[in-house]
């Protein structure tokens, strides 16, 4: 064609993802937490003794948030904040201070507790056991006792009938490798040791200690009231994609530290429970892959020096997706930059939702956690919640962060407004801001015209 009458191409039109990710009809959108890191004064468990023998005040539970007398306070703002769902466990220590001795006042308690959730609409999610051992349990042997696993059962078997009327969903177990792992490999929590056997029996007997109690809750409630375990689960992955010795390490730690309970367990799962945190990476030196160190890596870290690694959440919800549903128990970040949470947030949810397009069958999703709170051996620094905690005062306060999450969960989605920050377009606006003093008036509204000032 000669030069002349070349047509000018015509310029393109920019493309934006303007839709609003949505997430499926009657998606759960909570937040998770537990009884010794937000109740304060447990004073009959394993962790409270070993705070005093083994750590300074200042990484000591002690009065944590107090939300043992708190409780209708929190759960009033998780409400305001429009959550559907929250997680959260009893302290089997306060149940049962003594061997076969069950406390009715703290049964009490937590009807209360669990009932102040479902009269504000909450669904429920349930976990019985997170961590902590009752200390007569721990004197025993904890779980390296093979009496332990029946401790547990007859536990669960008072409580629950006392409680079931408020539970729409049940957890068993919190972390079993993570327990194992902290306590024989890292050993930095309590009863830590090397022993080999210790810990095979540890993880015999947490399982056992699932099966026995997924059978229980199934022979009371044969139609319903799903039964699970809460996993850590990790996204590994290797640096050289063609590095055998790489894969190797990739399927070794993927089966043992994110498969292995699954396999001893069996057909006890009504759902997985994920809880999603680190992404390790293998890199091959000479026969052996180690782990790469995260400042080394190029992602963002959070204020514990955990990597924030969006695509790993896709990558384990696919690695363990099949045909049972979801739950992510846990997710989240220890962040006192604000702004980081909320691209946290946006971007870690649309990894989720990546994922339920490609197949996955994700349910819920509790965003760890409600409140700062008690982190366990690291105490009070990490800051987790969508709600700030003044420990001087014990006074709660709103983060920015907790009204994106009320965007997404109004939307069902996250909407575009959202997406923008995280890249979706480039054009800078104030819609954040101006939605954030929309949700801010809406809850100011209501608590005015509850209180009256
Ligand atoms: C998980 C625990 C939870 C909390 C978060 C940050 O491994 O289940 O209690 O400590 O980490």
């Amino acid at each position: 064609m000669p030069q002349d009458e070349t047509v000018p191409l015509k310029r393109p039109k920019e493309r934006h993802d303007h839709a609003i990710l949505k997430f499926p009809e009657g998606f759960l959108w909570g937040t998770a937490t537990s009884a010794h890191q937000v109740e304060g004064n447990n004073i009959n468990n394993d962790w409270w003794e070993w705070e005093q023998t083994h750590q300074p005040p200042h990484l000591q539970s002690q009065a944590a948030c107090d939300q043992y007398n708190r409780y209708d306070q929190d759960f009033e703002l998780a409400k305001e904040l429009n959550h559907n769902a929250h997680r959260l466990s009893i302290e089997w220590s306060r149940i049962e201070p003594k061997e076969g001795k069950f406390d009715a006042a703290e049964i009490e308690h937590y009807r209360k507790v669990l009932k102040a959730l479902k009269d504000r609409g909450i669904t429920v999610m349930l976990t019985l056991w997170h961590f902590t051992l009752p200390k007569w349990v721990a004197d025993k042997g904890g779980w390296e006792n093979g009496k332990t696993p029946e401790y547990f059962e007859r536990f669960v078997k008072r409580i629950v009938p006392e409680i079931s009327d408020y539970v729409d969903l049940w957890v068993t177990l919190n972390e079993p490798g993570v327990y194992i792992y902290e306590t024989y490999i890292e050993k930095i929590w309590p009863h830590s040791k090397k022993s080999l056997l210790g810990q095979i029996k540890t993880f015999l007997n947490l399982t056992s200690a699932h099966k026995r109690v997924y059978k229980y809750l199934h022979s009371i409630f044969p139609a319903g009231k799903p039964v699970g375990i809460a996993n850590n689960i990790l996204s590994f992955e290797s640096y050289h994609k063609h590095s055998i010795v790489e894969q190797i390490a990739v399927c070794l730690n993927d089966m043992f530290a994110n498969h292995l309970f699954y396999l001893f367990t069996r057909g006890t799962h009504d759902f997985l429970g994920i809880n999603y945190y680190f992404h390790v990476r293998f890199k091959s030196q000479g026969l052996v892959a180690k782990r790469e160190d995260t400042p080394k890596q190029t992602h963002d870290i959070s204020d514990l020096g955990w990597e924030i690694y969006p695509e790993g959440i896709f990558e384990v919800l696919t690695d363990l997706s099949d045909h049972i549903p979801i739950y992510i128990t846990e997710c989240g970040i220890a962040s006192t930059n604000d702004d980081r949470r909320n691209r946290f947030l946006i971007s870690y949810l649309q990894e989720i939702s990546r994922a339920i397009k490609s197949g996955v069958n994700v349910r819920g999703f509790f965003y760890w956690s409600l409140i700062d709170n008690f982190e366990w051996h690291l105490g009070f620094e990490p800051r987790f919640g969508l709600i700030e905690v003044d420990y001087t005062n014990l006074e709660r306060r709103i983060r920015p962060s907790a009204l994106v999450y009320t965007d997404i969960i109004q939307n069902n989605g996250i909407p575009h407004s959202l997406l923008r920050f995280i890249g979706h377009t480039v054009q800078a606006e104030e819609v954040l801001e101006k939605r954030q003093k929309e949700i801010g008036k809406e809850i100011d509204k209501k608590r005015i015209a509850k209180t009256g000032s």
